[in-house]
């Protein structure tokens, strides 16, 4: 059993946060964030706008996609670590807000930036069990409320949005979620975490040093499992983290810089919504075609990391 990409959709907050408006109120710089990130802007959401009112907005323009309804949806798991309250999850949650009467299952995936390989992992593996006819993997975070103001080092670094995808099961095994792979190394906690005052805690240049090895790892690993080189790949997708960590994943993996899809400097870090936003970004821009093969490699708070091979 395979699945295919029947729907697809996103949300960013209207309020832009610009290198520009950070100078106003910390020691930095436009010219330094440019430098040693790529990034140029951010989405905050409002005070009052939640992680699940940003995912209801994504999944309703995938429904609209698609041509479906809520009731259609046979399970919805998010990624997603920002969440308001601790319970319930955001998943159910968004189940509710979209007036689902099925009872059908939602629930979270809390993998960090790495989140949204963790939820198309676990949707890939209904998908084979042939459990579930269709299901949408949301990716939906608010980051901004994580936020340290008295760390200029990461306080820059960070986005908020959604993007939702759903999937239907396929008999072909060469479309939608055709593979995945996650991983953890929990030992590697103090590097990136976030703290019970729900701040931001990381090593910039100890995360760096991993994400720059992890990311093309996960990446060749998966390449090699599926039987694929990076001729066979239309576009690489990394984790929206770094320029200067996607540029050099993508360098040791030979990639050229054409084929990968960069949105960092629009959108920031968003988390475990980073790939789900760029996707959703890449085909609104006619950049992303349908068929095309997608290379999916991130890395997160954990340490987890991984990638998916995924065809639109
Ligand atoms: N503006 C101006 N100067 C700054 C800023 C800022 N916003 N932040 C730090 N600096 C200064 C530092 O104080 C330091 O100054 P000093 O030399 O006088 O002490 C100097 O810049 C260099 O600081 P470093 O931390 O060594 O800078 P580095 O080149 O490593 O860049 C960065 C920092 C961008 C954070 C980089 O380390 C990085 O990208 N790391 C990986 C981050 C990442 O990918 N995180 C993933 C998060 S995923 C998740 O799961 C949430």
């Amino acid at each position: 059993m395979g699945s295919r990409l029947v729907g697809y959709g996103s949300y960013l907050p209207e309020k832009i946060m610009t290198n520009q408006d950070f100078e106003k109120i910390m020691d930095t710089s436009d010219e330094w964030i440019v430098q040693r990130t790529g990034m140029r802007e951010r989405h905050f959401a409002r005070d009052d706008e939640t992680v699940v009112d940003m995912g209801v907005i994504a999944a309703q323009r995938a429904l609209e996609r698609a041509n479906l309804t809520i009731d259609d949806i046979d399970m919805v798991v998010v990624a997603t670590t920002t969440s308001e309250l601790d319970f319930p999850s955001v998943g159910v949650q968004i189940l509710g807000k979209l007036g689902a009467t099925r009872d059908q299952p939602g629930f979270d995936v809390r993998g960090a930036c790495t989140g949204y390989i963790y939820a198309l992992h676990c949707a890939r593996a209904f998908f084979t069990a042939g459990m579930y006819r269709r299901i949408m993997v949301i990716g939906a975070e608010k980051m901004s409320r994580f936020i340290n103001w008295d760390d200029r080092s990461t306080a820059v670094l960070f986005g908020d949005g959604a993007g939702a995808l759903i999937f239907e099961h396929s008999t072909s095994s060469y479309s939608g979620i055709i593979d995945t792979v996650v991983m953890g190394d929990g030992k590697s906690f103090d590097m990136l975490h976030g703290t019970p005052d729900h701040k931001i805690s990381m090593n910039g240049p100890e995360t760096y040093k991993k994400a720059v090895t992890l990311m093309p790892e996960a990446a060749s690993y998966i390449m090699e499992h599926a039987g694929i080189t990076a001729d066979n790949v239309d576009w690489i997708i990394p984790h929206q983290a770094n320029l200067r960590i996607i540029n050099s994943g993508a360098e040791r993996l030979g990639f050229p810089l054409e084929k990968i899809l960069v949105t960092v400097d629009k959108h920031a870090n968003t988390s475990g919504a980073s790939g789900v936003l760029a996707l959703a970004y890449g085909m609104d821009n006619g950049l992303i075609k349908q068929g095309q093969l997608i290379l999916y490699p991130a890395f997160g708070s954990g340490l987890t990391w991984g990638a998916a091979l995924i065809r639109v």
